[in-house]
């Protein structure tokens, strides 16, 4: 397997949320959650990749790491900016307040606290840990603006009077919630407003990023404890048109909301404009299990998010879609980067990629990946699309880990991991099967 075309794997041990993805000085960089010690979470480093296409990664090792009181426990997610031809990140330092003798890289019982913190490089390369680092937002100690403990995920953007900012929190009585600050000089920040849900929408907002795009200005949060069903993970990734006025960042958020991605994995996203002023995002797969008990944790193929008529597609971004020119008969003749299987499904109609079940009932696409995965987890093994508008068309991009079907070019799209595929596709009418690979 190629760990590091289309789709960025972990380098080893444990990889989560994207963070700092930008298009930078000629080069697009993704930096990651990274604990590098083992293949899961712990005391939380940012590991860096660059890539000039989008396609081809190269890991550049850590980037930021715990160096200081306020960080000392974790350099949780948070995004970048460019100013001047700065690189300006902003990040979460989380600093536990009881160790846990056991365990001292993970925290017991939410007893922990939370800062803003930025560290800025000249050429996006180098960064001063130990004497580049500023606390921007201090831990939290008004209720009204949010939670001491849990208050993370910084995403910044460029604002038309002003640079702006906002974090993940919750509400005291449990909700999720926005808070928006707002700075001239990307040193002082003030908090502005807030923003939150009757209904809750789950009880801590993670990761929060807000965007406008031609069709709309969207809002994409990673709700915890959103979505209960026995034993089953509840914290999912969602998306919904808002209304938002900058200024005064007063926001206003629907009832409707769709899932990012219909599979239920793939979690904490993060979007940047690419070179060419498209809206493009990568986000995190979730792995029960590390591969060959190595490396865990690996990204979506990045997506470009465009609003048409009231909803939200992610598109397979151009970049990628152009690297599958090779046409093949047979799974077994692709490339070590994978393949894409492009077909027009019928109802009632299965297609099996590697033991991966596809198919359609009625106007829904449905998954199956029972018999490519462990069993006891609490992940999903079946998922499904709300019912589709489009058409049926699906173009099904496969990894040796990560299976993503994208529904009439981006209507909806179902991501799952998987292990253990085999090279072998089955269908009623193999011969309606396109398969393309990389050169
Ligand atoms: C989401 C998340 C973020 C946090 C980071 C810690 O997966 O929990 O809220 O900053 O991961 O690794």
């Amino acid at each position: 397997m190629d760990k590091n075309k289309i789709h960025l794997k972990a380098p080893g041990n444990w990889i989560n949320d994207p963070n700092g993805f930008i298009y930078y000085k000629g080069n697009y960089h993704l930096f990651y959650q990274y604990f590098p010690y083992a293949p899961r979470w712990g005391t939380m480093h940012w590991g860096h990749a660059v890539s000039k296409d989008l396609v081809n990664w190269e890991h550049q090792g850590v980037a930021v790491f715990p160096t200081k009181y306020e960080d000392q426990n974790g350099c949780f997610s948070g995004s970048a900016i460019e100013r001047d031809g700065r690189l300006y990140l902003y990040y979460t330092g989380v600093h536990y307040n009881k160790i846990n003798p056991e365990d001292i890289h993970q925290c017991l019982n939410d007893e922990f606290e939370s800062s803003q913190i930025m560290i800025t490089s000249e050429d996006g390369i180098h960064f001063d840990n130990f004497h580049g680092k500023k606390v921007i937002v201090p831990p939290i100690t008004d209720e009204k603006v949010g939670d001491r403990t849990h208050a993370r995920d910084p995403k910044v953007w460029r604002g038309k009077d002003a640079w702006y900012m906002v974090l993940g929190s919750k509400t005291p009585d449990n909700r999720g919630k926005l808070i928006f600050y707002k700075s001239e000089d990307l040193y002082d920040w003030e908090p502005i407003n807030t923003a939150s849900k009757e209904s809750g929408f789950g009880w801590m907002w993670e990761c929060p990023d807000y965007f406008e795009t031609e069709g709309g200005k969207v809002l994409i949060i990673s709700p915890m404890g959103f979505r209960k069903e026995a034993g089953l993970e509840e914290n999912h990734t969602i998306c919904m048109l808002a209304a938002f006025e900058e200024a005064a960042c007063r926001m206003e958020m629907p009832e409707t909301y769709q899932y990012l991605d219909y599979g239920l994995d793939l979690y904490a996203p993060q979007s940047t404009e690419d070179e060419e002023g498209r809206r493009v995002l990568a986000a995190w797969l979730r792995m029960p299990e590390a591969v060959n008990g190595k490396w865990c944790g690996m990204f979506c193929i990045p997506r470009v998010v465009e609003v048409k008529d009231g909803h939200i597609y992610f598109r397979v971004h151009p970049n990628i879609e152009k690297m599958y020119t090779r046409r093949i008969s047979h799974a077994s003749q692709a490339d070590s980067a994978g393949y894409k299987v492009s077909f027009e499904i019928g109802d009632g109609e299965t297609v099996n990629i590697g033991g991966y079940k596809i198919s359609r009932r009625g106007r829904q696409i449905c998954t199956d990946r029972q018999g490519v995965f462990p069993e006891h987890t609490n992940f999903r093994m079946q998922c499904a699309t709300p019912e589709v508008k489009e058409g049926f068309h699906l173009d099904v991009y496969v990894d040796s880990n990560l299976i993503e079907v994208f529904v009439n070019n981006g209507e909806y799209v179902i991501s799952n991991t998987v292990y253990g595929l085999t090279r072998e596709i089955r269908a009623e009418e193999t011969e309606k099967l396109q398969i393309d690979t990389l050169e």
